[in-house]
């Protein structure tokens, strides 16, 4: 458990370096080509490697919001007519299946960062990077399966989906919103 920790630690420090490094050595590479380093043209360099079909909207229809809604679902309480509930997993499976969905967060920020679906090289990013944290936190929480870890992941993730919206699609928070509140 404790060396599991430790990997799973050193891992993530790799991986923010990665993320900071890769979109720098891109842009190197587009200026060295000699074209603008623009979002939209180096796109064209990725379509072949990665398969991109899925564009962003159905990315977050059938990928992140049904994960992401698991996550909600699972963190917190409800008071209802039968009294005081709490959401959150009671087996080490129902952690586990949370967990997976946590990873599913994770990877998404990757599949948004992707050629062919970032909106550009900047803020855009950024959001996605915070996505994957948010999701790396709320895997972390579930594996220690803490629950006010866990939630204060859930809040984090919100955050970061209601912050991307009002940046490239604001009008996407009010449904949002209301979808949420309805469910
Ligand atoms: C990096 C930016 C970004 C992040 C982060 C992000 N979204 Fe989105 N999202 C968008 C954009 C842009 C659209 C509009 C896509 C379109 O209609 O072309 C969108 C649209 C949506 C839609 C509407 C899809 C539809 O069917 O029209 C939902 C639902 C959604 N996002 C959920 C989420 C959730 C849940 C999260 C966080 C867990 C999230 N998004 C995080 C950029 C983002």
């Amino acid at each position: 458990m404790y060396l599991y920790a430790s990997v799973y630690t050193t891992e993530r420090a790799m991986k923010s370096i990665q993320l900071k490094t890769i979109p720098l050595l891109a842009g190197c590479a587009v200026l060295l080509a000699g074209c603008a380093p623009q979002e939209q043209e180096a796109a064209s360099a990725g379509d072949a490697a990665y398969n991109t079909s899925l564009n962003v909207q159905e990315l977050m229809a059938l990928v992140l919001e049904p994960a992401s809604d698991i996550l909600w679902d699972s963190g917190g309480w409800v008071v209802d007519a039968s009294g005081y509930e709490e959401l959150y997993p009671t087996t080490d499976d129902g952690w586990e299946y949370v967990r997976a969905q946590a990873a599913i967060v994770v990877e998404s920020g990757n599949m948004l960062a992707l050629p062919g679906r970032a909106a550009d090289d900047d803020a855009w990013m950024i959001y996605s990077e915070g996505l994957s944290e948010a999701g790396i936190l709320a895997m972390e929480a579930a594996a220690a399966q803490n629950k006010e870890d866990f939630f204060q992941a859930g809040a984090q993730l919100y955050s970061v989906c209601t912050a991307c919206h009002q940046a490239y699609n604001p009008e996407i928070n009010n449904r949002f919103t209301s979808g949420t509140d309805a469910d």
